[in-house]
């Protein structure tokens, strides 16, 4: 089962509740929420104060992707605010199993990040321990970027790696993704989908869901 994560970086934030049920509405599987400190990535999002407005409004999961820097001292008032899952970047981490013990002490799932030019040989070591990989298909920092192609093998890598070991971790790709590249990124080996332009720069969301779902078969 294929899952579809609207990315709200890309909605109109004078309008967020009714963006959200849009896309709950329109078939989305998560609310993937982008949080940006402007020193990780060069731009500023949102906080804990967000994705605590956001969370009596939908009944999806909400998927928190962490790109600052010393994610430790949010990982409490994310998993406080309402987030269902919280993933941190391996190249802002300096203690992984810890971070990714301190997620899951709060209760929430635990996702972990790589960055495009970063190697999958790099989270191996803490795979067992993860609900979730993130395989970044664009260098974060902002919504609208063109798909690295390059990200495909990796995302391979990372499936037969669960396969192997037997683990049932979500494989989720962000950055880029459309109804093109999503289906490489399935056949790849991803179950979890990120989309942000090409579901919220759509007047129809429920259409755009659905032409990234119907792409796949
Ligand atoms: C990029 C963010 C993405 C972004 C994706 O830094 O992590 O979630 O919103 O946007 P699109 O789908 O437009 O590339
Ligand atoms: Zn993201």
């Amino acid at each position: 089962m294929i899952k579809i994560a609207p990315s709200i970086l890309s909605a109109d934030f004078a309008n967020l509740g009714k963006d959200i049920l849009d896309v709950e509405q329109g078939g989305a599987d998560y609310i993937h929420i982008d949080v940006m400190d402007g020193h990780f990535v060069p731009n500023i999002t949102i906080g804990p104060l967000i994705v605590e407005a956001v969370r009596p409004i939908t009944k999806l999961p909400l998927d928190v992707h962490l790109m600052i820097e010393n994610p430790d001292a949010y990982i409490a008032d994310f998993a406080k605010a309402g987030a269902d899952i919280i993933s941190v970047h391996v190249e802002a981490c300096r203690h992984l199993h810890r971070t990714i013990q301190h997620i899951k002490s709060q209760g929430v799932k635990a996702g972990v990040v790589i960055n495009p030019a970063t190697p999958v040989e790099s989270i191996i070591p803490i795979l067992n321990d993860v609900d979730m990989v993130l395989l970044m298909t664009v260098n974060p920092g902002f919504g609208g970027q063109a798909f690295i192609h390059d990200v495909l093998p990796k995302i391979k890598q990372v499936a037969s790696l669960a396969e192997e070991r037997g683990l049932s971790i979500d494989i989720e790709v962000d950055g880029g993704v459309n109804p093109e590249t999503a289906k490489l990124c399935v056949d790849a080996g991803a179950n979890v989908l990120v989309a942000g332009s090409a579901i919220y720069n759509k007047e129809d969301r429920k259409q755009a869901i659905s032409s990234i779902r119907s792409n796949l078969s």
